[in-house]
């Protein structure tokens, strides 16, 4: 069985670049991300430069349910984190709305990871 990255916020600005390099560079991935402040449209853009098409998954990284059912659908051997709020005003306006997506999230991803003993 094949290993995968699974690349979270992975529609975003700097994901979607970084899909480029990891698909140049022969990883193979999947992206998950809640479309929050992204478009699955970059992701067709992404299709386009490394030809070929990208598995992606629309959740959101507070959803253990969800997360667990991708690590049971890939084998995901390491994470790149990429899933996260970071518009500087709305933060300051919003501090729990970015703790709850930001840290909490995280910390739910590290739990799914932790059973799913990765690691990386
Ligand atoms: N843009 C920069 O210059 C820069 C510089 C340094 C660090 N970063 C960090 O890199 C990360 C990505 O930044 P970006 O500029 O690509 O932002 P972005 O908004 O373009 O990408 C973030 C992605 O995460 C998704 N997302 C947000 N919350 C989610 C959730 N709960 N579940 C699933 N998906 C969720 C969004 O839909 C979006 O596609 C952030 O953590 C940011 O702080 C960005």
């Amino acid at each position: 069985m094949s290993s995968y990255i699974l690349i979270t916020g992975g529609a975003g600005y700097i994901a979607s670049h970084t899909l480029v390099e990891l698909s140049h560079a022969g990883y193979d991935f999947v992206v998950y991300d809640n479309l929050c402040n992204s478009s699955s449209e970059s992701l067709k853009r992404v299709e386009k430069i490394i030809g070929k098409s990208v598995a992606f998954h629309q959740g959101d990284i507070r959803d253990k349910e969800s997360l667990k059912a991708l690590f049971k659908t890939y084998h995901i051997d390491s994470v790149i984190h990429f899933a996260g709020l970071k518009a500087v005003g709305e933060s300051v306006e919003k501090p729990l709305k970015y703790y709850d997506n930001n840290v909490s999230g995280t910390i739910k991803l590290l739990e799914v990871m932790s059973e799913y003993n990765c690691k990386r």
